[in-house]
């Protein structure tokens, strides 16, 4: 069964002027993918004093961060899914695991909901880019992802992978949860090095019914063999996908391509596969064979289980004497540009606020008048002088006395104002206190 009412369109904000989502502020689109829409957003009741450096990985400091203070990625679904009773269902349920999957390696999931027929995932927000990008910008620049960068990549992988794989209920029980979407759009790689794996948990339902409307598009290319038979498919299958990505990025070419869509399927369904040291001769033996091993085509062959996987990439790594602040700065040098938007895009998200909940621009004399004025005493009213008032009684105080302009600002109280300017400005000022010298002189006591 379709829902009737289509969702109106979303208007994504910008960084400095949000619109409300529920109880969110969309800052500006990130991107659009195959299945969704991908917004940076900030929680409503967010308090933006307390929002930390845009150095961080979800810039601003979201790793441990309350969800009210960090910068948020908002996941909208696709109108087409949405409009499947069915995917929706199955996006709810499966997305609660999403929730559950706590880890360095995996973005967290905050939230889960609905908004005006939306379906929508929050998570936090990775400052970086993902590795489809990664990978492309070196073919556009003729350039290798170092092999240690590439390492230590493969590592992030396969260690969000054992998370997720050996991840139990309460009683104790495997989930058996399995992501069917490792693929490299689902890597981000933070521009500070981390890298860390998306879409986990919501993968199936994309899965189901994506392939159901047609809208497939290049996931083949990271399935594995058995998957893209329809066959039934265990945790190996993510462990193949992991293989194909440390491919790619060990040679910096696609490892399955195809003219047509069956051809391409056919490739992957052979596995007929070249060691990456074929296009890359800085690829180890060792390398060689963890990847063409996570490439097995018989999952028997293939590792057994993703921490096998990540403790032998581990330990290639450690060989590189590999520091994560490499990675860092291949990022931000390599996407500078982008980076420096990031950052700046960033800062204003953090504190931006709608346009129609900002306060009355205060021109800035006026605004310095509030901000300079001592507190006042209990009981005293304080008012502020306006623009053409204020000059005038700060070139009466310049004539008459050596007091500063701060002191002449302080009116306190709106009949004063006026008497300021009378012929014989005599008495004590309404506060009562500091009433020496010039306001004294200039305000008269009231009969
Ligand atoms: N939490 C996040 N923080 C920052 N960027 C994100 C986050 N989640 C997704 N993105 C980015 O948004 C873009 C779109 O992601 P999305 O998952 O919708 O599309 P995709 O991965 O290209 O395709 P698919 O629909 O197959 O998952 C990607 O560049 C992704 O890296
Ligand atoms: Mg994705």
């Amino acid at each position: 069964m379709s829902s009737l009412r289509k969702p109106p369109k979303l208007n994504s904000g910008s960084p400095s002027e949000p619109v409300v989502f529920g109880h969110y502020y969309l800052l500006g689109l990130i991107a659009r993918g195959g299945m969704a829409e991908v917004y940076r957003a900030r929680r409503i009741d967010s308090t933006p004093d307390s929002v930390g450096s845009p150095d961080s990985v979800g810039s601003p400091d979201s790793v441990g961060s309350p969800d009210s203070v960090r910068a948020l990625a908002i996941k909208v679904m696709r109108p087409e899914l949405a409009k499947e009773a069915r995917f929706v269902d199955m996006f709810h349920r499966e997305g609660q695991l999403a929730l559950l999957l706590r880890h360095e390696a995996i973005v967290e999931t905050v939230e889960l909901g609905d908004f005006d027929g939306q379906h929508y995932i929050a998570m936090e927000y990775i400052g970086g880019r993902d590795l489809t990008q990664v990978l492309r910008r070196c073919q556009k620049s003729s350039l290798r992802i170092p092999v240690p960068h590439a390492v230590h990549i493969g590592v992030g992988i396969a260690k969000g992978l054992d998370f997720a794989h050996n991840l139990v209920d309460r009683d104790g029980r495997s989930l058996a949860l399995v992501n069917r979407d490792v693929s490299p759009s689902n890597v981000r790689v933070a521009y500070t090095g981390e890298v860390k794996l998306l879409d986990f948990g919501i993968a199936q339902a994309l899965m189901k019914f994506t392939s159901e409307i047609g809208i497939l598009k290049g996931k083949f290319s990271y399935m594995s063999p058995e998957q893209i038979r329809g066959m039934p498919v265990d945790q190996r299958t993510d462990i193949f996908s992991a293989g194909i990505i440390m491919h790619e990025m060990l040679t910096t070419e696609k490892l399955f391509r195809g003219d047509t869509e069956f051809a391409l399927m056919e490739r992957v369904r052979k596995a007929d596969i070249s060691p990456p040291s074929k296009f890359n001769r800085r690829v180890s033996p060792e390398l060689d064979r963890i990847v063409m091993k996570a490439l097995a085509r018989d999952v028997k062959d293939r590792y057994q289980n993703s921490a096998d996987l990540f403790t032998d990439l581990s330990e290639v790594l450690e060989g590189y004497r590999f520091d994560i602040r490499e990675l860092k700065d291949f990022m931000r040098k390599e996407f500078k540009r982008e980076y420096l938007k990031d950052q700046d895009e960033s800062s204003k998200a953090a504190v931006s606020i709608p346009l129609s909940e900002r306060p009355v621009e205060v021109p800035p004399r006026f605004a310095n008048l509030r901000a300079e004025t001592s507190p006042l005493p209990q009981g005293a009213e304080q008012v502020l002088v306006s623009a053409p008032l204020q000059s005038i009684a700060q070139q009466s105080v310049a004539q008459r006395s050596p007091m500063s302009p701060v002191q002449a600002q302080t009116i306190r109280r709106p009949d004063d104002v006026m008497s300021a300017f009378a012929d014989e400005p005599v008495g004590e000022i309404a506060t009562g206190t500091a009433n020496k010298g010039f306001w004294s002189r200039m305000f008269k006591k009231r009969k």
